[in-house]
């Protein structure tokens, strides 16, 4: 369980301006959750993103991860936790280039003190259906293939949490879709998932969809899979927060938001 409370981190442009790239976000993420987050480019996913992913510092506000307050934590311990329980996925698949995938996927590994670490590599690579092609090197796999090795890479510790930053960026449509798919069967799994992404149609397969505009989340929308009978997902209700304040929304309306796309 994720808790973020009044969270706020700046950088300053050219030694002078301001800018907040998260300006008091407040949000909570349940285990098992499939989340994905939207807004323009700039508007602070990735640094909500790697703060999160406990890979930044914020500079006020509080975060705790399974009741651990993250500002009370040492830098060992952070560490330890990140390992653990937090599994990292990035538009640029970052593979060795001469290395086969398994040996890729061993990496996190290696410093481990796990037993069986060519199993195990092995076996995440069965997981995102590459079983197949576990000795081959990157420059031999599809955009696609690739990708999945980097996921294998981030299930290899086996972590709770699956943190993707535009996972589906650099591929065609039917590579991301085969991308998500492998999301989805983690998240029915029971891992969490934070999404983030510039495409509709990806956001779409998560549970819940937050918008960040400008450091804030300005809407979160529920996503109802089970209802749908058309082949389109309904987009249940939406809400708009006023000062960063969110608050779990009831689900109101089947009506599909377009307009949470268009603003
Ligand atoms: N290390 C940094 N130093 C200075 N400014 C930064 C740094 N990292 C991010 N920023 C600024 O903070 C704001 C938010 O950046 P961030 O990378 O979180 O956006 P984003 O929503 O992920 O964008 P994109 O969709 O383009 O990846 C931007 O204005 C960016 O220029
Ligand atoms: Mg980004």
């Amino acid at each position: 369980m994720i808790v973020i409370k009044d969270l706020c981190k700046s950088y300053k442009k050219d030694g002078t301006e301001e800018i907040k790239a998260v300006d008091n976000v407040n949000l909570e993420i349940r285990q098992g959750e499939f989340t994905a987050i939207v807004g323009p480019s700039g508007s602070g996913k990735s640094t909500l993103m790697n703060i999160i992913g406990l890979l930044d510092i914020p500079d006020s506000g509080s975060y705790s991860i399974d009741g651990k307050i993250v500002s009370d934590l040492s830098v060992d311990e952070l560490a330890e936790i990140r390992n653990k329980k937090i599994g990292f996925v990035f538009q640029q698949f970052h593979l060795l280039p001469k290395t086969t995938a398994k040996e890729n996927v061993e990496i996190p590994l290696i410093y481990s003190d796990k037993k069986d670490i060519s199993g195990l590599a092995a076996d995440a690579l069965t997981r995102v259906g590459l079983s197949d092609r576990i000795n081959h090197i990157p420059s031999e796999l599809s955009g696609g293939q690739q990708q999945r090795v980097a996921i294998a890479r981030a299930l290899v510790n086996n972590p709770e949490i699956i943190l993707a930053d535009e996972p589906t960026g650099n591929l065609d449509s039917k590579s991301g879709a085969e991308i998500i798919e492998v999301f989805k069967n983690l998240n029915r799994q029971g891992k969490t998932i934070i999404l983030i992404t510039h495409d509709q149609k990806i956001a779409e397969h998560a549970d819940r969809i937050l918008k960040i505009v400008d450091g804030k989340i300005t809407e979160e929308i529920f996503a109802d899979h089970s209802t749908n009978n058309t082949g389109q997902t309904q987009l249940l209700n939406s809400q708009n927060s006023e000062e960063g304040q969110l608050v779990r929304s009831q689900q109101v309306s089947t009506k599909f938001k377009n307009s949470f796309w268009r603003k």
